[in-house]
């Protein structure tokens, strides 16, 4: 067995790190079934634990970490776009791999939701798709990154195809900016989730980049139908492609 020390969880019972051990929450009024499953899977969660023991915003930003250690993408002095940055374990994840807090690199974010400051990082609260904001980043980074990275998801109904044609629109999106600012040979990580809708993109980034590779990171839920497209070698803007205006 692993061995984890015991640590409080949000809500603030004790537990252990461990896979396979189960604490679970007492049913209470106000508690709807699937909250209570959310807090029963935080709790048991060892990457939860992992994350905030190692002083990360979310546990999404072991799932940066993890690709990174693999695939070896971000490099000291790089420029990042983050998109769907809040709370922040992706740009704490780049900040410390480009070197930020030394002066090095650039990063700038976007997200709906407030972000806490990253030094020396833009980040911006707003949409991807309002072009002032899109504008506002890339002016940030000078037109140009060697990465784009975007971990954005829409808001789950339940409703499966729904939510997998509203992330899907995201990853459009991503794409869309990443073959905006991407230097030749630049790199495009992003969030997919599987459904049949992303079967275009893929056509596409298999014509802008090298290589395209699926890839999914141990802390991603193996449950979960979210992978991530990791694309490497960007060739240029297909020549049919329209940009969104
Ligand atoms: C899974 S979270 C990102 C976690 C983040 N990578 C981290 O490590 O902390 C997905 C984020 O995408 C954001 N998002 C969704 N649609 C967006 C949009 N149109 N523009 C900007 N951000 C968006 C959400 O607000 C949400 O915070």
């Amino acid at each position: 067995m692993t061995d984890r020390k015991e640590t409080k969880g949000t809500s603030g019972r004790s537990y252990r790190g461990d896979a396979g051990l189960t604490s679970k929450v007492k049913k209470k009024r106000g508690l709807t079934a699937s909250s209570r499953r959310w807090i029963e899977r935080q709790i048991n969660d060892p990457y939860v634990a992992e994350a905030r023991s190692k002083g990360y915003r979310s546990r999404a930003a072991l799932k940066l970490e993890q690709i990174d250690d693999k695939h070896k993408l971000l490099k000291t002095g790089q420029t990042v776009l983050d998109l769907g940055s809040a709370p922040g374990g992706w740009l704490q994840v780049t900040s410390n791999r480009i070197g930020l807090d030394e002066g090095k690199g650039k990063l700038a974010g976007i997200d709906l939701l407030d972000v806490d400051p990253i030094t020396n990082a833009l980040i911006l609260k707003g949409d991807i798709n309002d072009d002032e904001k899109l504008a506002e980043l890339i002016a940030y980074i000078g037109g140009k990154a060697d990465w784009v990275i975007s971990d954005m998801a829409a808001d789950t109904t339940g409703h499966r195809p729904t939510d997998h044609l509203r992330t899907t629109a995201l990853l459009e999106m991503a794409l869309d900016t990443a073959m905006r600012v991407l230097v030749p040979g630049g790199g495009f990580l992003s969030k997919c989730f599987q459904g049949g809708a992303e079967i275009e993109l893929l056509t596409l980034m298999r014509q802008a980049f090298d290589q395209v590779k699926h890839i999914k990171p141990d802390a991603s839920r193996s449950e979960s139908v979210e992978i991530y497209v990791l694309c490497t070698g960007f060739k240029g803007v297909p020549e049919h492609y329209l940009f969104a205006d």
